[in-house]
């Protein structure tokens, strides 16, 4: 029996240990720090899963910037997407004429950031780009650039350092597999 309270139950096996993770964000922080070098950029964390990711790999971007988040779901609290993108948090910050970087923890369908980036030229930004940990690449049904990410990963589900399975286990330190009965266990 799987105990999904314990999050040392529910992992399968560990994707990307804590040194994996740091190294990407070092190398993504300096291609950042080259990139936007007197750009002051705002830098927008797609909440909730880019936290964990934007608090890194920021402190690795030697550049003057500005924080904002932008909430946007499509996969309410499942795990399947709904296909459907509505706003749930909405910026702070007027991006008209600015360069706009999206943090996000993962890239899946492209749904979310296809939105994202959407809204954000819509709303005049001069630059939008993205800088994803991860890129589900093979998933892709919506043709959108992933500007910048830290590694690519196959047709799994992955939890920690930000990820998510039913808005838990986030604060796992690093990227692991979740076991496939604990998604069966609450799938419909
Ligand atoms: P997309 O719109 O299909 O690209 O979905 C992107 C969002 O789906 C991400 O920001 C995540 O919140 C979520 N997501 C996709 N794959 C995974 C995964 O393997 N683990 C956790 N969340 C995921
Ligand atoms: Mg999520």
């Amino acid at each position: 029996m799987v105990k999904s309270d314990n999050i040392d139950e529910i992992i399968d096996h560990k994707l990307f240990s804590e040194d994996d993770i740091h190294e990407m964000c070092e190398r993504l922080g300096k291609e950042l720090t080259e990139d936007y070098a007197g750009k002051k950029p705002i830098v927008v964390g797609a909440l909730k899963g880019a936290i964990y990711f934007l608090t890194d790999v920021t402190r690795h971007m030697n550049v003057a910037h500005q924080l904002d988040f932008l909430d946007v779901s499509s996969y309410g609290d499942g795990f399947e997407s709904t296909g459907k993108v509505k706003i749930i948090t909405d910026l702070s910050a007027d991006v008209k004429d600015r360069d706009v970087l999206i943090i996000e923890d993962i890239v899946d369908t492209g749904l979310t950031l296809k939105y994202m980036k959407d809204l954000i030229k819509e709303r005049g930004a001069k630059s939008v780009k993205c800088c994803a940990l991860l890129n589900k690449e093979a998933r892709r049904t919506t043709e959108v650039t992933v500007d910048y990410y830290g590694s690519k990963v196959g047709n799994e589900f992955v939890v920690g350092y930000g990820l998510d399975f039913l808005n838990m286990y986030r604060n796992i330190p690093y990227i692991g597999v979740l076991k496939p009965e604990i998604i069966n266990k609450y799938a419909k």
